[in-house]
């Protein structure tokens, strides 16, 4: 199913080959920065830059760094390729397509969404209580951003489980030894996800309800309805885009509270209004993301000469700890000012549409549990190397243990 798009390999790349090193990839990314910070890797014909400058001109200038590409880091199933994807484009088709959806992020939505937001927080913090350890990517950070979803795009909730197994499936790395299993199972996935959504949205069509897919089956693009499976694949991109990558924030945002700084949790605790620059602070820290692009003229604007058609990636995780930019890169500090100015979300055109929600999402989460609980804590036994998955966002927590102060 992926056969037109070739994969890039990041770990390939790193040669960070356990787990734990994946989780932990700063040391490298500084050592990239201060010695190979333009940095060509021939086995796959791939350009790296990682300075905090460099990444942003790969994401803003999208003359020279095309979003229309053959070469890939995130697995874009083939199907999603579709004219309304808001991703593989550039400006100006770009504009109208980012239009469609934007609508739905505007702040007068998302102002909307708040109290069925908070609703889900809620019930979601109701079922820790009683417990001495909760796991709390199972309890919050698995079902808060994918029931989020489900909500908003108007799908069942109480089938998040089956969405969350499929969006799971679709956006699973690929890696040399599985290539051909993991294909297969995301076509098997792929099915399954389309033949769920389609009579949800021949449904919408005609009864248009308040959420993302009704607006969707009534948007034009170019004068035009999108067709049910442009319809159900926004909707796949969507889940795509947001789910699994709140999640890694959500979980990340506890474990850094936990393990990158001390006394976090107490200092929250003293002041909520720390809550949103907290959350901003783990985007900057621990959030290893990549973007690729493809080379889409020669040029020689980071010194080496690039060629016409080759693939680059912004590590946007290495700019994110770039000293330049941010003093004393290394230590998490939640009172950090200027730290919004992090690329986790990218930058430029294609700056991420659902990062307001997933803000929103982080900081409604991380402050209600911080007035519900007295106080978190490690729990001694727990090894980060065996709780670890890779996904599209490098390594990412498959549970983290907490313990509960009441
Ligand atoms: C912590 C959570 C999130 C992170 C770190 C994140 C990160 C990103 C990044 C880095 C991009 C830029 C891609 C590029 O330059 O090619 C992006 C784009 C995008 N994101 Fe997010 N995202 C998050 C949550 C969400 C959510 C919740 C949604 C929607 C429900 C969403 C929807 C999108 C869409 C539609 C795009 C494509 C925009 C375009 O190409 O114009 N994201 N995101």
């Amino acid at each position: 199913m992926n056969g037109k798009r070739q994969m890039i390999l990041l770990n390939e790349i790193t040669k960070l080959n356990t787990k734990q090193a994946g989780w932990e990839p700063y040391a490298w990314y500084k050592e990239m920065r201060d010695n190979s910070p333009v940095y060509y890797d021939a086995e796959q014909d791939v350009w790296n830059v990682f300075l905090y400058d460099h990444v942003k001109r790969v994401l803003f200038d999208h003359e020279l760094f095309s979003n229309k590409k053959q070469r890939s880091l995130i697995p874009i199933p083939d199907r999603l390729e579709s004219r309304s994807n808001v991703n593989l484009v550039d400006p100006p088709d770009h504009r109208k397509r980012r239009a469609l959806l934007s609508q739905a992020f505007t702040p007068r939505s998302l102002k909307e969404w708040e109290p069925r937001i908070q609703g889900i927080v809620d019930e979601l913090i109701a079922n820790m209580e009683g417990f001495l350890t909760i796991d709390i990517v199972e309890k919050l950070a698995i079902p808060l951003p994918v029931t989020v979803i489900a909500d908003l795009l108007g799908v069942p909730s109480q089938d998040r489980h089956l969405i969350k197994g499929w969006s799971d499936i679709l956006f699973l790395p690929y890696n040399t030894e599985a290539y051909a299993d993991i294909d297969r199972r995301k076509g098997i996935a792929m099915k399954e996800f389309v033949e769920y959504l389609y009579p949800i949205v021949l449904k919408k069509r005609q009864h248009p309800e308040d959420d993302i897919i009704s607006d969707l089956t009534k948007a034009e693009l170019e004068g035009e309805r999108l067709t049910d499976e442009e319809v159900v694949m926004s909707a796949i991109g969507l889940l795509g885009a947001g789910n699994e990558t709140t999640t890694t924030l959500l979980s990340n945002i506890f474990y850094s509270i936990l393990y990158d700084g001390p006394n976090v949790y107490q200092q929250l605790k003293a002041d909520l209004s720390l809550v949103p620059n907290a959350v901003e602070e783990v985007l900057r820290f621990r959030f290893p993301a990549s973007m690729d692009r493809r080379v889409a003229q020669d040029t020689n604007v980071f010194g080496p000469q690039m060629k016409e058609g080759q693939a680059i990636v912004a590590w946007i995780g290495a700019a994110n700890r770039d000293e330049s930019q941010f003093a004393n890169a290394d230590i998490f500090d939640i009172h950090r000012s200027g730290n919004q100015r992090h690329l986790a979300f990218g930058a430029g055109p294609h700056f991420c549409l659902g990062a307001p929600l997933a803000r929103m999402e982080a900081n409604m989460a991380l402050a209600s549990f911080v007035k519900r609980f007295a106080g978190i804590h490690r729990v001694e036994a727990f090894d980060v190397g065996e709780h670890l998955t890779e996904s599209i966002a490098g390594q990412s927590l498959t549970s983290l243990p907490i313990g509960l102060q009441t």
